[in-house]
């Protein structure tokens, strides 16, 4: 069957997500037939460079042999089982690993990004309230911040045109300054901009303390807001905030976690540790629907009790799904056995050669980059769309945010492979 028939068939039978489905009338749906490494392939044998790794969850590209294997085999063993009740050898292990990683531990999972925003939240209230402070309702979250599209998620997150047309769901949170540093004033430094933000950060918490649960962050990146980056110093501060004034620090690591940001998890490069670290995306290298949230000791113990109405009585049907587990064992054996974070340091040395003109390019404004994550506004304002279409034409599969155009390609990417996404972007700016 050709594209052609695919992506017909597609309009009238799915509802594609975070899409108003209309305008795909004029802009037509890319049809993927397979894929292989960085590249997507359609139904005429087309190829796309996967340059933002399948909405940021692809780590080794597609159809990686290792995760193949390991999965072919799990599904031997076991594909499913309750978790409630029942348990088995791949969740024990990567409850373990993780554990270990992260310093905290309890792993308790989801599926999807959001869903683990929402175990945060809940776990947060239901923590102070299990310790007799009932009081403690409220979120404090970023300007900017995207933590999901649930009703929960959504209330903590402050992007306009997912949020507005829900408001009368959804509850109220604190928003505080974001530390972004394309936010600062002229020749103000991200770290003066990020402190700046910080004395905004501290007053809330004087004043509110008694009523506030926890702060949920993205951790040195805001994704969504346009691939936003802060000073690390942001993070610092906010765990003394925390700590000080008795608040849940909420790590939301679901775009930036498993070596996005060049550490293997972003909260690292202040040297803080949260109390909740919520992950997703990455987590299965892209295969499968899985998330997580790990917290400390101290949080598990005050649900720990005789009374089953102190217990966190969440669940969702697929959680600790074997498959799902079994493909982020896998993940983290390719971290362990192929020194990833040290390699990916390498690759972006070389694509930042690749993209040197970006830096200085009259029609670049804010390039940036941290870890696997590069980013820059169109100076000319041409916008996503058309910056979607122009690289697509390319063989370059780009997605903008407004008129931010950004890469966040899989790690796998070799030498010619960065050399071919420099000059379609490249080609694209000259037009
Ligand atoms: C920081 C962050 N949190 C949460 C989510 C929600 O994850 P999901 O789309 O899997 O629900 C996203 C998705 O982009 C995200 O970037």
């Amino acid at each position: 069957m050709s594209n052609e028939q695919w992506l017909q068939r597609s309009r009238a039978a799915v509802w594609h997500p975070c899409t108003q489905m209309k305008v795909h009338e004029q802009l037509p749906l890319v049809p993927i037939a397979r894929g292989k490494g960085v590249w997507l392939e359609d139904f005429e044998g087309k190829r796309y460079f996967d340059g933002v790794s399948s909405w940021w969850v692809n780590l080794f590209g597609h159809a990686h042999p290792r995760m193949n294997a390991a999965l072919k085999n799990q599904l031997d063993e076991l594909e499913h089982v309750i978790l409630a009740g029942f348990t088995h050898q791949p969740v024990v292990e990567l409850s373990e690993r993780l554990g270990a990683l992260s310093g905290l531990g309890h792993a308790m999972y989801g599926s999807d990004g959001a869903s683990a925003v929402e175990m945060a939240l809940k776990m947060s209230f239901h923590y102070w309230r299990n310790i007799g402070q009932s009081q403690k309702t409220q979120f404090v979250s970023l300007a900017n911040a995207y933590h999901g599209e649930t009703i929960g998620a959504l209330s903590v997150t402050d992007v306009a045109l997912f949020k507005d047309v829900y408001a009368p769901l959804l509850r109220a949170s604190i928003t505080v300054p974001s530390p972004d540093w394309r936010l600062a004033e002229p020749g103000e430094s991200a770290e003066a901009y990020a402190l700046r933000c910080i004395q905004v950060l501290e007053h809330v918490f004087a004043e509110q303390h008694t009523q506030i649960a926890a702060l949920i962050l993205e951790p040195l990146v805001q994704g969504a807001a346009g691939m936003g980056m802060y000073h690390a110093v942001y993070l610092r501060e906010a765990r003394r905030l925390c700590d000080q004034f008795g608040i849940h620090l909420i790590a939301d690591e679901i775009a930036v976690g498993f070596g996005r940001t060049g550490t293997f998890f972003a909260h690292e490069q202040a040297g803080i540790k949260p109390d909740f670290l919520c992950l997703s995306k990455g987590i299965t290298g892209g295969y499968l629907p899985l998330a997580c949230v790990l917290t400390t000791d101290v949080v598990y113990q005050a649900f720990y009790d005789d009374d089953v109405s102190r217990g966190f009585l969440h669940s969702h049907s697929y959680t600790g799904n074997a498959l799902a587990c079994r493909a982020a064992l896998t993940v983290l054996d390719i971290f362990g056995s192929e020194n990833v974070l040290a390699s990916n340091q390498l690759k972006a040395a070389h694509l930042n050669q690749c993209l040197k003109n970006l830096d200085t390019h009259a029609r670049v404004k804010n390039f940036r980059n941290l870890g696997m994550i590069w980013a820059f506004e169109d100076a000319l304002g041409r916008g996503g769309r058309w910056w979607f279409e122009q690289a697509l034409q390319r063989g370059l599969l780009l997605r903008p945010m407004g008129n931010t155009v950004y890469l966040m390609p899989p790690y796998i990417m070799n030498d010619e492979e960065m050399v071919f996404v420099a000059q379609v972007i490249m080609e694209v700016l000259e037009l």
